[in-house]
């Protein structure tokens, strides 16, 4: 049953046909949604075919509402039985209906654009009692088209670049517009391009917007123009009249190929620089002029010819593109004043299309040599000269020269640094070099005399140069050889004839240079009546022996023997030497028993006498060291530490029964650390100590040799001391050193904490000395030895 007919009040007809194609095919979608209820309608009806759409044109002007049509249903008789009732998008607000007539309307104005069609549905009702007449339908309403867009590019200003010398018609960048309008109807969204700025150098494609290079290789030249502004136009309507305009900027950078070679900006540099430059100096730049950019402005500067080439080296800046000319060698301004070079650049990265490969420029460079003033060049390196030793003073020993290298030849005046002749033993003379002995010399003292001499310029004597001169001291027979020790030899009572009882040999501070030689015989004064007699081994020793038995002790304890050493050198140098053999007896190997006593007396330890200035000695130090500390402690009674650099570790030393020179657990620190160990190795050592009783002399020994109760006594005291010590608030936070001076029970001062009164009542008790007595020995054998002299 066909209820509904669609009145089209706007006549479509007047559309292409090639419009109405379209909006046919538009609809199909429509039209599938709603298959099930139209085809039933078509089933229907007779008619072949139905426009269920209104068409309405988009931007309406007016002020009245826009009429669309008008809706009509079979059912209406026209009793005013039936109303219309719209539904869908925008109904009521955007289209409305009148109810009784079915007309509808659009209340504004629509843009296509924005909505190009509206869905609605219609139904027809019983206006009394609003039971729906027929089933609602569905239609569209459609916006017509106009040209109200005009073509947009995506943006404002294109950036592209071509390289420069591009073929012509080189494709440099596509810019599209769009057009918002409908593209299916009509051309208002029909594009066409045109470029309005950039001739004649760039051309559009009109219907694709792509934009080509309109000039040959040779007019699109960078260095010419680089930039180019192109303002390119997007016109709709296919560019006909009427038609809506959209423009837009693209700026054209050409880029840059290598298409210019190096060029030098002049045809001759002229350089100058000072003598004896050194290797490296940079001489002077140049400059090639390549109209190019980056890449393709890198060049290369070579030398390609001239007298300098072994003189002179070329390298490219490659910050600026400069040729750097420097020095190879040390230019002499004496030998050759200037040079002449040819020089070339090219680019590093030519481009054949543009230039060919070997395109290249040259220049000339003259390089002036300055003199510099120089200064006296010694004629050798170093000079080895040689002086005998017994040479007299003033004579010559060898002469040194220097020239000035200048052009001027200034004189040289020379000198020796007296720094490397401290002892002036030479002189030189200032006007030729020559090298005089000043001072005597002696080779056994100092063989080589190492000196400079120093060469200055006459006129300018800050230019200076020095020379070392080696002088070596020639050896000269100026000693006699002498015994090589001193030989304690003895004879044995029950010694045979003709035994050999010694061997000697000799010594000669001079230095033969065909080795040492020496000849032993006996002394005129020992010939006679001669008890030994003196065999030379021919090998630098000699041996001694015994003329005749029967040497009696009682008779003679000791024969001096008198011996002639010389030596084989020129001229000949000898000395006599005496031997003191002494009379011993022995058992019957040859053993020695008994000496003279005169004989052990060398090995003696120390006499009486130095062992008393040894002790004044003491007592004089440590009243000093008492002394010292009393004043300290009047001085600062406050903490000793005042800053942090004040705390540092001590050395400490304890006076402890030292054990002479066996006692290796004397200084032993771990012993003080740990008071345990300490403790035992005490007794350990007061178990050792009266058996060594080697280095105490004799008397004061005795005195150690005291019952213990008096170390306990100054144990005692010593612990008690150490414990005030410890609980002093002022006491230093290091192990410190605390001295007194301990007299012992029956003293009657006791205790003292000075040794002025110890000193004093020395004879009293010497307790404490003998308890120092190793370790000064000790010292006395570090410092002096055994034949000391102990002279405070
Ligand atoms: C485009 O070129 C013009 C003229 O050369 C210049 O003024 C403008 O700044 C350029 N635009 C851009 C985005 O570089
Ligand atoms: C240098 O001069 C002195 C004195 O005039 C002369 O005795 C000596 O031979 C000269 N030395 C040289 C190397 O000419
Ligand atoms: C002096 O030079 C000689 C030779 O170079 C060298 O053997 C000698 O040790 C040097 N003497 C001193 C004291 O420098
Ligand atoms: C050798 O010994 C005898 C007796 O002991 C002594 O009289 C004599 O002077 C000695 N000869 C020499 C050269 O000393």
């Amino acid at each position: 049953m066909r209820t509904w007919t669609v009145c089209l009040l706007w006549v479509w007809a007047a559309q292409s046909v090639d419009a109405m194609a379209l909006l046919k095919e538009r609809t199909v979608g429509e039209e599938a949604r709603g298959t099930q209820k139209d085809r039933e309608i078509l089933k229907r009806s007779k008619r072949g075919w139905m426009w269920k759409q209104f068409f309405l044109q988009e931007e309406y002007t007016g002020t009245d509402y826009q009429y669309i049509g008008k809706l009509h249903s079979d059912m209406d008789r026209g009793d005013g039985t039936v109303m219309y009732v719209l539904t869908g998008e925008g109904a009521g607000t955007i289209f409305v209906i009148d109810a009784n007539s079915g007309d509808l309307h659009a209340t504004r104005s629509l843009d296509r654009e924005e909505k190009p069609y509206y869905s609605l549905r219609a139904q027809a009702v019983n206006k009394k009692n609003g039971i729906p007449l027929e089933p609602e339908t569905e239609f569209i309403v459609k916006l017509h088209d106009i040209n109200d867009n005009e073509p947009k590019f995506e943006k404002e200003v294109y950036m592209a670049s071509v390289p420069e010398r591009s073929h012509i018609g080189t494709s440099v960048i596509q810019v599209t517009a769009q057009d918002a309008d409908d593209e299916m109807f009509g051309m208002s969204a029909k594009l066409v391009y045109s470029i309005s700025q950039g001739h004649p150098y760039f051309m559009v494609e009109a219907n694709t917007g792509i934009i080509r290079t309109a000039l040959g290789p040779s007019d699109m030249d960078r260095e010419q123009r680089e930039h180019y502004q192109v303002v390119i136009e997007a016109k709709d309507m296919a560019g006909q009249r009427g038609g809506l305009t959209g423009s837009t900027t693209v700026n054209i950078t050409l880029t840059d190929v290598n298409d210019n070679p190096p060029q030098f900006s002049q045809s001759i540099y002229q350089f100058s620089i000072p003598e004896m430059t050194e290797a490296g100096a940079v001489v002077g730049r140049v400059q090639a002029v390549d109209a190019d950019i980056g890449r393709n402005a890198e060049m290369l500067f070579t030398l390609t010819s001239g007298d300098g080439l072994d003189m002179f080296d070329i390298t490219t800046d490659r910050n600026t593109q400069e040729g750097i000319l420097t020095v190879k060698k040390p230019l002499d301004y004496e030998k050759k004043k200037s040079y002449t070079l040819q020089i070339q650049v090219r680019n590093t990265h030519p481009d054949p299309r543009y230039v060919s490969l070997d395109a290249k420029d040259s220049a000339t460079i003259r390089v002036d040599v300055k003199d510099v003033d120089e200064p006296p060049r010694f004629e050798r390196p170093s000079y080895i000269l040689e002086v005998k030793e017994d040479a007299a003073v003033g004579t010559a020993i060898g002469s040194v020269s220097a020239t000035d290298p200048d052009a001027r030849r200034s004189p040289v005046k020379y000198t020796i640094d007296r720094h490397t002749d401290v002892d002036r033993i030479f002189n030189i003379h200032a006007g030729n070099g020559s090298i005089y002995l000043r001072n005597p010399l002696d080779r056994e003292n100092l063989a080589w005399h190492n000196i400079s001499v120093i060469a200055a310029e006459f006129n300018n004597p800050q230019q200076t140069s020095r020379v070392p001169v080696y002088i070596r001291v020639l050896d000269v027979n100026d000693n006699a050889p002498t015994l090589a020790y001193f030989y304690e030899t003895f004879v044995c009572e029950n010694a045979k004839a003709n035994q050999k009882i010694q061997t000697i040999t000799a010594v000669d501070a001079d230095e033969p240079s065909g080795g040492q030689r020496y000849f032993f015989s006996l002394a005129l004064e020992s010939s006679v009546r001669a008890n030994f007699s003196v065999r030379d081994n021919g090998d630098n020793t000699a041996s001694i022996f015994t003329r005749r038995t029967g040497f009696r002790r009682s008779q003679k304890s000791m024969h001096l023997v008198s011996v002639v050493i010389s030596d084989g050198d020129f001229p000949m140098q000898s000395s006599t030497s005496t031997l003191t053999i002494r009379v011993c007896t022995c058992n019957r190997d040859g053993t020695m028993e008994l000496c003279n006593a005169e004989a052990l007396s060398g090995s003696a330890g120390l006499s009486t006498g130095a062992l008393v200035a040894i002790l004044l000695c003491v007592l004089i130090l440590l009243l000093i060291v008492v002394l010292f500390a009393a004043l300290k402690r009047q001085k600062t009674k406050e903490p000793l530490i005042i800053s942090k650099e004040d705390v540092r570790d001590n050395v400490v030393s304890y006076n402890d029964e030292g054990g002479g020179e066996e006692d290796t657990q004397a200084f032993d620190i771990g012993a003080l650390r740990h008071p345990e160990v300490m403790e035992e190795s005490n007794k350990l050592r007061r178990d050792i100590l009266p058996s060594e009783p080697l280095y105490a002399p004799p008397p004061l020994r005795r005195a150690t040799n005291a019952p213990s109760r008096d170390n306990t006594d100054v144990r005692d005291f010593i612990n008690q001391r150490v414990q005030e010590n410890d609980g002093s608030p002022t006491a230093p936070p290091y192990d410190s050193l605390a001295t007194y001076a301990y007299e012992g029970n029956g003293s009657v001062a006791e205790s003292l904490s000075s040794l002025g009164s110890a000193s004093s009542e020395a004879a009293q008790d010497y307790n404490y000395l003998s308890d120092w007595g190793p370790r000064f020995r000790k010292l006395a054998d570090m410092y002096g030895g055994e034949d000391s002299d102990w002279d405070c």
